[in-house]
């Protein structure tokens, strides 16, 4: 059984979504033993704590050095026999310690086709108002492995939205969201089902039958 940490700093709705799939037996070989935030009112410790998850409110500010936060985290996630670390919607930047700890097992879900419309200050409506802004046609999301940098790890899965003439940010926050909610568990699902490799090249289903 893989464990799955979640990491994240809001409503949670991406959680929720691997959540419900979860419990429609669409990811079998998989089960979310944490939830952490780094906002101790963010919505998803709440969906965590209705749905019987552990919901852990870790941030730096609680530490005296980056080192103790650093710690912490390690021992969390070891304590919870982590397997896959995903950020759903997570404003921090994992420490470098933790990425290195867990590489090629930590996924962000990002509502835009990267590497375009990535990096610093490309999170939530700032994401849609650029790809308006470049009037682009298409948009989307992006599942990938993450690395030391915003948004900058091998893609794992991605999923096209039209643009729509008259899409304001939100209409088309709420378009590409529907499509984040159906990658997400996606991912998980092939993570669950050893179909990662350490590149982020989905092995087809067909490899693992020889
Ligand atoms: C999502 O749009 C995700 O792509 C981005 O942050 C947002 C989180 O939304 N990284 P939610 O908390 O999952 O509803």
């Amino acid at each position: 059984m893989l464990n799955v940490v979640v990491f994240g700093s809001g409503r949670g709705s991406n959680f929720k979504a691997v959540l419900d799939a979860m419990a429609d037996g669409g990811i079998p070989l998989a089960r979310i033993s944490l939830v952490i935030s780094n906002n101790a009112s963010a919505g998803i410790l709440d969906i965590a704590r209705s749905r019987g998850i552990t919901a852990l409110h870790i941030s730096q500010k609680q530490f005296e050095t980056e080192a103790l936060f650093v710690a912490a985290l390690l021992e969390t996630l070891r304590s919870h026999g982590t397997g896959l670390v995903v950020l759903a919607g997570y404003m921090k930047r994992l420490p470098p310690p933790v990425v290195h700890a867990y590489r090629n097992r930590i996924i962000n879900i990002h509502p835009a086709l990267l590497p375009r419309f990535g990096g610093q200050g490309m999170y939530g409506i700032h994401v849609h108002a650029a790809v308006l802004a470049a009037k682009e046609i298409l948009s989307g999301a992006t599942v990938h492995l993450v690395d030391e940098e915003y948004d900058r790890g091998p893609i794992l899965l991605q999923q096209t939205v039209p643009v729509l003439p008259d899409d304001t940010p939100e209409t088309l926050a709420a378009r590409v969201l529907r499509v984040e909610h159906q990658l997400l568990p996606d991912a998980v699902r092939l993570f669950s089902e050893g179909r990662v490799d350490l590149n982020g090249n989905i092995m087809p289903l067909r490899s693992m039958q020889e």
